[in-house]
């Protein structure tokens, strides 16, 4: 299955073009991750528009990107050029293109839009490009608690779903939902040291909706 060829539609309608940081993503990577050394390497997956670049840019990590998108990517470079032979089109199930050992994975929305199955095979790419006590952090995995997760039809298991109509999960292709047992079963083969579950419910107007996710730190064993 793969990236879904959604994602290149939506962006070349500039749609989904978020430019500012993502505050948990800038939490966590303070709270559990934070560079010690000047050599410290980041891989982001899917870095979409590049909203989480000029945090990363700001620490003065050596940042790298792999994204499914080719325009978004060719936008990219020319807004950093400087960086742009390390923001790379691939296929994040397939391979994660750079010849490196990181210190840091991190992937804000994106594994999510993924079947289970490529979720899985990217994981075991995550384990083997990590460094020894390197971190994974995931950002806003969609629970199954989320209300959108009542939406759409199961593509291979109960936890992927697609044809999502209406909200801010419509027109992606993909996407995954998890549990806690699941997320515990995808990171059996890392150490899983926080993780958390939001759940955010509109009030006013009060639309029965919950937006639901999870937040955690995953540790190469
Ligand atoms: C919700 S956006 C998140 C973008 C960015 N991480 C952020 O925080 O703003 C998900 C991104 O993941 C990319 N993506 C999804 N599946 C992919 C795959 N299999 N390989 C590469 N990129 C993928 C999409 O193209 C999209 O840009």
């Amino acid at each position: 299955m793969g990236f879904s060829k959604e994602w290149e539609d939506t962006y070349a309608k500039n749609a989904h073009l978020s430019k500012w940081p993502w505050s948990d993503l800038v939490s966590y990577v303070y709270k559990y991750a934070r560079p010690t050394v000047d050599s410290y390497t980041v891989l982001e997956l899917g870095c979409g528009a590049g909203a989480n670049i000029p945090f990363f840019k700001s620490l003065d990590v050596k940042y790298f990107a792999i994204e499914g998108s080719e325009s978004i990517v060719k936008q990219l470079k020319e807004i950093h050029p400087e960086i742009a032979e390390q923001i790379q089109v691939a296929d994040f199930t397939e391979s994660l293109y750079f010849d490196l050992e990181f210190d840091l994975i991190v992937d804000r929305g994106s594994l999510t839009c993924n079947a289970t199955g490529d979720i899985r095979k990217s994981l075991l790419l995550v384990a083997k490009s990590l460094k020894k006590n390197g971190n994974f952090i995931g950002i806003d995995w969609f629970s199954t608690e989320h209300s959108d997760y009542n939406q759409g039809v199961y593509v291979e298991d109960k936890y992927t779903k697609r044809d999502i109509q209406r909200g801010h999960l419509a027109d992606i292709g993909r996407v995954h939902f998890a549990d806690k047992t699941h997320l515990l079963d995808l990171f059996k083969d890392f150490k899983i040291s926080h993780m958390e579950h939001k759940r955010i419910k509109g009030e006013m107007p009060d639309n029965s909706f919950t937006i639901a996710s999870w937040n955690f730190v995953a540790g190469k064993i």
